[in-house]
């Protein structure tokens, strides 16, 4: 018998209000991803890859649809119902500036999530405090000392590693990952994205990996997922999607991607 699903979402539409009419950031997207999976997500700007990935975390709520995580509907849920989904799945945004908290040193910032009361307790979470701390920060590339600082002696990309360690230190099952490597330098950027797939490999991770890099996406994630104008316009294995696309869209992000066309 195959596991359910970690995420499954039904007709999910997200309309925001503007001043001249309303936006409708997703139109209509029904999705699966199975439990160990590495899905990509691509698409042009303003196609809704981040409203849908805030909605499936509960971080936005849906105009309409359904979501189950784990088997479990969560749209309706309240914020103390979420627990479940608060403990396994961890989100890294493009800009972490805004997701850390300045008065907070940034090792305490990383280790908060394994003081959550969802977290601690949970099979596989570590116990150890700050050895997991020290481990963590050697994971994406910091040092201890770095664990005394503030978020704003830091660079912008070594704030996405900061975010980054703290979505790992619990050893989430579900990643999310928002842009979230764009803005580190290349040498960082394939350490952190060796780490990924690292973790994700050893550890059954799922990850929904939103990017502008199809390269990343192909190097990365098993399947691909294009979004346009809030619907998901084609999905299926990233070789097959990026070697055989069948929509305009997908091969104009594809030819604005010089690696992916010296391949074949
Ligand atoms: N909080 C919001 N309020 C109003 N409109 C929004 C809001 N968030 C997103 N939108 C609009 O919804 C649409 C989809 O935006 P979204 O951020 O999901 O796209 P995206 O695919 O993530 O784009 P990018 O690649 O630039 O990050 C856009 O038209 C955007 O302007
Ligand atoms: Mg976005």
């Amino acid at each position: 018998m195959s596991e359910q699903p970690i995420f499954l979402a039904k007709d999910l539409v997200k309309i925001y209000p503007r001043s001249t009419g309303q936006v409708r950031a997703v139109a209509g997207a029904s999705l699966e991803v199975a439990a160990g999976e590495r899905l990509g997500i691509v698409g042009e700007s303003g196609s809704g890859k981040s409203t849908l990935i805030r909605m499936l975390c509960a971080l936005s709520r849906p105009t309409s649809g359904e979501i189950k995580f784990a088997g479990q509907t969560i749209t309706g849920l309240k914020e103390k119902q979420l627990g479940h989904l608060r403990s396994r799945v961890q989100i890294v945004f493009q800009d972490p500036l805004s997701s850390l908290d300045p008065r907070m040193r940034v090792g305490k910032i990383i280790t908060e999530p394994l003081r959550s009361p969802w977290v601690r307790g949970r099979e596989g979470v570590p116990t150890d405090i700050p050895a997991r701390l020290k481990e963590v920060l050697a994971e994406v590339g910091l040092s201890s000392e770095d664990a005394d600082k503030y978020p704003h002696q830091f660079s912008g990309g070594q704030r996405q590693r900061i975010a980054l360690a703290r979505a790992l230190v619990a050893r989430p099952e579900v990643l999310i990952a928002d842009e979230a490597v764009s803005a580190l330098d290349v040498s960082v950027r394939a350490q952190v994205l060796n780490l990924i797939m690292q973790i994700a490999q050893r550890d059954n991770l799922t990850l929904l990996f939103v990017s502008h890099d199809l390269a990343v996406v192909r190097h990365l994630c098993q399947r691909v997922m294009v979004m346009r104008e809030g619907k998901i316009v084609e999905q299926g294995p990233v070789e097959q999607v990026f070697s055989h696309p069948r929509q305009d869209c997908t091969r104009e992000l594809i030819a604005a991607v010089p690696q992916l066309n010296l391949r074949s």
